[in-house]
């Protein structure tokens, strides 16, 4: 796998932690599965302590020869881990932005990824079945596979993208194809370039010989010119390779019954645990100790306009003014939005509550203290906080588009099987009213309360089906690479 992201290394949202809880499952079914990430310098230091640097200078050959040098470590799955070293891209503070929007060089930077995942079986003396590669940091090895390394050791590799969010295609300037040193015949609407640029990402669709992404529902949805961020087109032309894989959960790190980050545990059948987790956390932000207070509403998002959380935003005062609840928030990215939710949480101390930043441990805390779990997604290729929210009791209340329509279970479908609350149109009104729904619920139908909470606990989010599923399009690409 080539990735830009893996959970506990390096995350910056759910890619991380689909790149690394599928290929620990992978690994666990006993497949030699082997992942190169960035050394970037944020990767904390505790877990840097273990990586081994693997003997000699690794040569990438971009049109100019660059030197870098790799680092192992080896999961207790027997999972391997490759770490790219070269300061000049990777030792800064963050992933791919600074305090001016994102970096200038990441298509360089990325570039330089790619090619160093085509020149790794050389260096390590081992050549991979298929090539995973996730996003458009990861998106030109199937370029580079196609094109310049079509013959030699890579000759049958295969490769399968997995595009985890569409809104980010990797654009840069046309100079990339030199710097990357790969061929100019790239240089055409129907390989590399778009709008006078070139777009990674749109290079990985035309050359990966399986496609994938995070939902099923979201492969339909992206073969639309509303939701296909002008390459629906291209959807069209390579639909018949595109499948959707719902992301799976790392059962180890999202357990209520074992998360040591929770004051008590829990499980479906005892839920004391998680009354605990609430009144503890709610001393926390209101401080108070209610053991049966009002309904508790969370949100742990990236605060962006995909997730919607803007309009939850624009009638929060209209909700706490109307409804006996509390909201707690934790999130960080367009500077207006964290404003605007910090304004509002100063005006309703007592009911509203915003952390603005990323914490992975409060992330845990408020998934569990939770009754409801908001996600007003203007679009979700998967959404991973909602499959959490499930497993730990918490019901989530969602927009019915991509990964959310297919994870949750509408109560307006009968509470037999229920796991949430769905709603349709992204306007102030249909917000409004799933909340007013989901907390009379909560104050007129404890019992129902219980059986979805129950329902979500008992579903399976593992990555069982889904690696099998991936295992299937691993064999599609060799396949067709065989021939
Ligand atoms: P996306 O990848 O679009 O951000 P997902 O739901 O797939 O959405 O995954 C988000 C991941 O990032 C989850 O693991 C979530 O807990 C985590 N996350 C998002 N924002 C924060 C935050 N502010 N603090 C801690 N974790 C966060
Ligand atoms: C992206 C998507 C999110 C998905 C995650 C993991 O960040 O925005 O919906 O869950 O990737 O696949």
């Amino acid at each position: 796998m080539v990735a830009s992201e893996a959970a506990p290394f390096a995350k910056a949202g759910g890619l991380g932690d689909a790149v690394s809880s599928l290929a620990n499952s992978l690994s666990a079914l006993g497949h030699d599965v082997r992942v190169l990430l960035p050394l970037y310098s944020i990767i904390p230091q505790d877990l840097r302590q273990s990586f081994q640097p693997l003997s000699g200078a690794f040569s990438i050959h971009l049109r100019r020869e660059h030197w870098a040098r790799l680092w192992e470590f080896i999961s207790s799955d027997n999972l391997r881990y490759y770490f790219l070293e070269y300061d000049h891209f990777f030792f800064r503070d963050r992933l791919y932005d600074g305090p001016y929007g994102a970096f200038e060089d990441n298509p360089q930077r990325f570039a330089f990824l790619c090619r160093a995942a085509i020149d790794l079986p050389e260096f390590l003396q081992w050549t991979p079945d298929v090539y995973h590669v996730h996003d458009w940091m990861a998106a030109l090895v199937p370029v580079y596979l196609e094109t310049v390394a079509r013959r030699g050791q890579l000759e049958h590799v295969g490769s399968v993208l997995t595009i985890h969010n569409l809104q980010h295609q990797g654009y840069a300037h046309r100079s990339i194809i030199d710097y990357a040193g790969l061929p100019w015949d790239l240089w055409r609407p129907d390989k590399l370039e778009a709008c006078g640029c070139v777009n990674f990402l749109k290079g990985g669709i035309y050359f990966a010989n399986k496609l994938t992404t995070v939902s099923p529902t979201y492969a339909e949805e992206i073969r639309t010119a509303a939701l296909g961020c002008g390459l629906a087109d291209v959807f069209s032309f390579r639909g018949g390779d595109l499948v959707g894989i719902l992301n799976g959960i790392d059962d180890s790190l999202w357990n209520p019954a074992t998360d040591q980050t929770l004051p008590a545990n829990y499980d479906a059948n005892d839920l004391n645990g998680k009354n605990r987790c609430k009144v503890d956390f709610c001393r926390q932000c209101f401080g108070d100790e209610k053991v049966n207070g009002p309904p508790l509403f969370v949100a742990v998002s990236r605060l962006y306009p995909q997730k919607g959380l803007d309009v939850l935003g624009d009638i929060l005062s209209w909700v706490v003014e109307t409804m006996d609840v509390r909201f707690a928030i934790l999130g960080c990215g367009e500077w207006q939005l964290e404003e605007q939710l910090a304004s509002i949480a100063r005006r309703f101390p007592d009911r509203i509550w915003f952390y603005r930043g990323y914490d992975e441990i409060l992330a845990h805390r408020m998934t569990a203290a939770a009754d409801f779990f908001v996600m007003p997604s203007r679009f979700e290729p998967c959404g991973l906080t909602q499959l959490y929210s499930m497993r730990y009791g918490t019901l989530p209340i969602v927009r019915a588009t991509g990964g959310l329509k297919d994870s949750v279970v509408s109560n307006a479908q009968g509470v037999e099987h229920a796991t949430g609350f769905v709603f349709y149109d992204l306007t102030h009104q249909a917000l409004y009213d799933a909340i007013g729904w989901a907390c009379a619920t909560y104050y007129d139908r404890p019992g129902d309360m219980l059986t979805m909470r129950q329902n979500g606990m008992r579903r399976d989010f593992s990555w069982k089906q889904s690696s099998q599923r991936y295992l299937d399009c691993y064999h599609w690409a060799m396949e067709k690479k065989a021939n």
